[in-house]
């Protein structure tokens, strides 16, 4: 029986420092101290979910989640991230998929996925990429989209799958990657809501995931932007956890980069 040792929620994008260099120093060492205490708890392998940004999921396809299978993956190369190979893990990768079929979940099994930022950035700045991973795509790409509510329940079902499937010993970190508030090609886009942000946030330090999800996705959107629904990965990494609460690690409101990044660790249970 294995389990969650860690379990956190942060933001996956990185810009330029230039004008910000303060702030930006902020979020770099945002994602460093979130890292530290993940790595604290001595995960030997890490769940990543996160969004693909149109470089995998294109208009010829488009299903709800998509989980990698496959014992190496190359980083696809966006924003410079070096395409230095990651390692998968297959076996963790082979417990989900067989608990989300009889969870009722028909996950899309992908042998080749090209790592964009929204996994290589957290990994990255963490300092996890030396850690095998199971990427875990949720498709915000187009309508309609996974719930909120579903998100939640793959949730649960990644828990049960870590703890059915896997060797004893094995400890497991999960990552819930996205957000926070943003904007894009849609109106109001480049917009940063801190009101939005800090509240997600303060929840999720309340342990509040659920009433969250139970806003729906029409909710988040309206209020943290088609980017926004981003949280939802947040909220299934929160559910895997069952998290009891959490703690702020940092927060900074990024309008040069067009949307607000922060990262809250979870008390796992
Ligand atoms: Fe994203």
């Amino acid at each position: 029986m294995g389990k969650i040792v860690a379990a956190c929620g942060v933001s996956h994008i990185l810009m330029s420092p230039m004008g910000c260099e303060g702030p930006a120093q902020n979020v770099v060492d945002g994602f460093q101290t979130l890292g530290r205490r993940l790595l604290a708890a001595q995960p030997d392998a890490v769940i990543i979910i996160s969004s693909d940004h149109m470089f995998n999921i294109d208009l010829a396809m488009q299903p709800r989640f998509v989980i990698g299978m496959s014992d190496h993956y190359t980083p696809m190369g966006d924003m410079d991230i070096p395409r230095t190979p990651i390692t998968g893990h297959r076996a963790l990768a082979e417990a989900i998929v067989k608990q989300a079929d009889q969870d009722g979940f028909d996950l899309c099994q992908a042998e080749e996925y090209r790592l964009d930022h929204g996994v290589m950035i957290p990994l990255l700045f963490m300092g996890l990429s030396h850690l095998p991973i199971v990427p875990l795509i949720v498709n915000i790409n187009t309508h309609p989209m996974p719930s909120a509510q579903r998100c939640l329940i793959l949730g649960e079902t990644l828990r049960q799958a870590i703890e059915t499937d896997l060797p004893a010993a094995s400890r497991v970190a999960v990552i819930g990657a996205g957000g926070l508030s943003h904007w894009l090609c849609v109106p109001r886009h480049g917009d940063v809501d801190e009101a939005f942000d800090h509240q997600v946030m303060d929840e999720l330090c309340a342990g509040r995931h659920a009433a969250l999800a139970q806003a729906g996705n029409a909710d988040i959107i309206a209020r943290g932007g088609n980017g926004g629904i981003e949280i939802m990965n947040w909220l299934m990494a929160a559910q895997a956890a069952r998290s009891s609460g959490g703690e702020k690690i940092f927060y900074e409101p990024m309008r040069s980069w067009f949307t607000g990044l922060g990262g809250v660790l979870y008390h796992v249970t």
